[in-house]
């Protein structure tokens, strides 16, 4: 993860380069810095804490310097102390450097390092990298970087500067990402374009072991063997990524209330004059042949390809699997072409989804992405890209992301299905038109958010909780389960209804909450029957169940009562209340909502 920013120009680089940490702030909060040349000398000031923490530490500095680098952390290797912080330098000062993702052989060159007399200040991964820069180095800092690019495995995204050269930043990348641009304002690296879109939208991205040079005249590039080659900017036609989260008191409340605008927008994109996908049609021409489809994500995207295989397995009559890209990437799932691998991802930057992608490429499988950032290492590698229309999710908690991840992978099951000869047209429009009520019936739940305010004392004083649910209700428990997780710290698990006895109800005590999940109208007296077990047991229970049940739950006192709609998509309806309740519960507990500790937005590492 981390963010990383490197600026050249005519006007001071400190506010250019906190501009940039707080566009990449998403990336990474434990810790940030930077470091500018003045008057020859290289100057560091970082801090652990947040970015405002940062600009507390230089108020009263001044720095004039028209070059510098910058990071904002999310630690790998050492504690998110002060001295861990970015910039970290070479034990002369010679070489500074600022690094998103990991070295795996850091430790061997350490120990070599040290052997032969270079001194370390922190426990990261990186000063090995300022220190094997200076080790190297004759001259020519080019060429310095592509002999450590050599030696260093693992990935990384880096912006350099060396005393010798006061108005030069370098910047190369292999495995992490890394742009740059050009503009009357100057020149920028960064990790995103989100913090190069406000100046310009020409933009440089850098190629595997490309190295960038930026000094007050031009950038230049060279390839591995330190030759100059020619690159040509992309022009990105994409909005500016706002930050402003209006009346609102957090982003994640204003992105709960964004979702009816959202999921009617994706599907508008989604289907042309009655044809779902029309951009797939070369896609859809091989659903008769596939054998096998594979949901991939990682957290909440992961839960929604649940969600997806489960409706796709159902109407569309197909061997589908959901697995996290973590275990996807090291596992041994069979492919060949004729599997089709959904990779799912809101920030189409997630290393351990990428790498999984790369992995079906290789074994020949067929690769369709549901992604929402245009423009991502992701959507650029895959055969296929479906579109999201969440727009900028800002809070490190996803919500109308994930929900436009469902809309769009139920929008694609009714579309596999139909194709292939599964389902019947009359089938197909039913369900599309209860697909297109959705929208209003989020908006109907956000109208009644009292409710789930209310019931989120379920929570009160509780340091653990359960959810429960069978079939999509299961899919929904996952996601809801790790929504209180994230932003509450509330320990909560999410299992199946009907593997409770054997094993977890012995953790059960009197006051537990669960959360039970029963709006699968054909598994409701089975999912029923479990909530009657956790009660005998003293459970303290919040049913999430659909109008069409009132009647069976007349008894029950706590119920949060959903909008009817087809079983097929209920668990998007139930992730809205759910995102309410987690919202209010970390609201009471005073927990810093839009970014939690230990998270970040986008996970760039494996
Ligand atoms: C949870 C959450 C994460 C992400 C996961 C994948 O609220 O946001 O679990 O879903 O890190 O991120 P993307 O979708 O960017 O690949």
């Amino acid at each position: 993860m981390c963010g990383i920013i490197g600026y050249v120009g005519k006007s001071k680089a400190v506010p250019y380069l906190i501009r940039g940490l707080e566009h990449l702030e998403y990336r990474g909060y434990d810790s940030s810095g930077i470091a500018v040349t003045e008057n020859g000398q290289v100057i560091t000031v970082k801090t652990s804490g947040r970015i405002q923490d940062l600009k507390n530490k230089l108020t009263g500095i001044e720095l004039t310097a028209k070059c510098g680098i910058g990071h904002t952390r999310w630690a790998t290797h050492g504690e998110p102390d002060d001295i861990n912080s970015h910039p970290h330098s070479s034990m002369s000062g010679l070489f500074t450097v600022v690094h998103n993702g990991i070295i795996e052989n850091y430790l061997p060159v350490k120990k070599e390092l040290m052997s032969e007399g270079f001194t370390f200040k922190s426990s990261t991964d990186t000063e090995v990298i300022a220190n094997l820069l200076e080790k190297y180095y004759e001259g020519d800092v080019v060429h310095t970087i592509n002999k450590c690019r050599r030696i260093l495995e693992g990935s990384y995204a880096l912006c350099i500067i060396c005393r010798d050269f006061p108005d030069t930043v370098y910047g190369v990348r292999k495995g992490s990402p890394l742009h740059c641009a050009e503009s009357s304002s100057g020149r920028l690296f960064s990790s995103d374009t989100i913090a190069l879109l406000p100046y310009t939208k020409s933009i440089y991205t850098l190629d595997e072991g490309e190295t960038a040079v930026m000094d007050s005249r031009e950038i230049s590039f060279f390839d591995t063997n330190s030759n100059r080659i020619s690159k040509s900017a992309d022009r990105l036609d994409l909005p500016e990524r706002s930050a402003d989260k209006g009346d609102f008191p957090h982003f994640m409340l204003k992105e709960i209330f964004e979702q009816p605008q959202v999921l009617k927008r994706t599907l508008d994109s989604l289907i042309k004059e009655d044809e779902l996908f029309p951009e797939l049609s070369e896609l859809k021409k091989s659903f008769f042949a596939l054998q096998k489809i594979c949901f991939v994500g990682c957290g909440s995207a992961y839960h929604a390809g649940l969600a997806g295989k489960i409706l796709t397995e159902k109407i569309g009559n197909i061997t589908c699997t959901a697995e996290t890209a973590s275990e996807f990437r090291y596992g041994n799932t069979p492919l060949d072409s004729k599997t089709l691998c959904i990779f799912i991802s809101q920030s189409g930057e997630t290393a351990d989804t990428l790498a999984a992608l790369l992995k079906a490429k290789e074994k020949k499988a067929r690769t369709l992405s549901v992604i929402n950032v245009r423009g991502s290492s992701i959507a650029g590698e895959s055969d296929f890209v479906i579109y999201t229309e969440a727009g900028p999710e800002i809070a490190v908690a996803t919500t109308k992301a994930y929900t436009a991840q469902l809309i769009s992978l139920y929008l694609f099951a009714l579309c596999f299905a139909h194709e292939r000869w599964q389902i019947k047209r009359s089938e197909r429009d039913r369900l599309l038109s209860e697909l297109r009520l959705l929208p209003a019936k989020v908006q109907r739940i956000i109208d009644s958010r009292d409710k789930a305010e209310l019931f989120s004392s379920l929570f009160d004083g509780r340091r653990e909780g359960w959810f429960i649910g069978r079939g999509s209700d299961y899919a929904a428990a996952m996601e809801g389960s790790l929504k209180i997780k994230e932003i509450s710290y509330i320990n909560t698990g999410a299992y199946p209804a009907g593997e409770l006895k054997h094993g977890t109800i012995s953790l059960l005590e009197r006051g537990t909450p669960v959360v039970a999940l029963c709006c699968e109208e054909r598994l409701f007296t089975k999912t029923f029957a479990n909530i009657r077990e956790v009660k005998a047991r003293g459970a303290s229970v919040l049913i999430l169940a659909c109008e069409k049940s009132a009647e069976a739950l007349t008894d029950e006192e706590n119920v949060l009562f959903l909008p009817d709609t087809a079983d097929e998509f209920a668990c998007l309806l139930q992730a809205v209340a759910l995102q309410l309740l987690s919202y209010y519960t970390a609201v009471k507990r005073g927990c810093d909502i839009d970014k939690p500790k230990n998270l970040a937005k986008s996970v760039t590492v494996e």
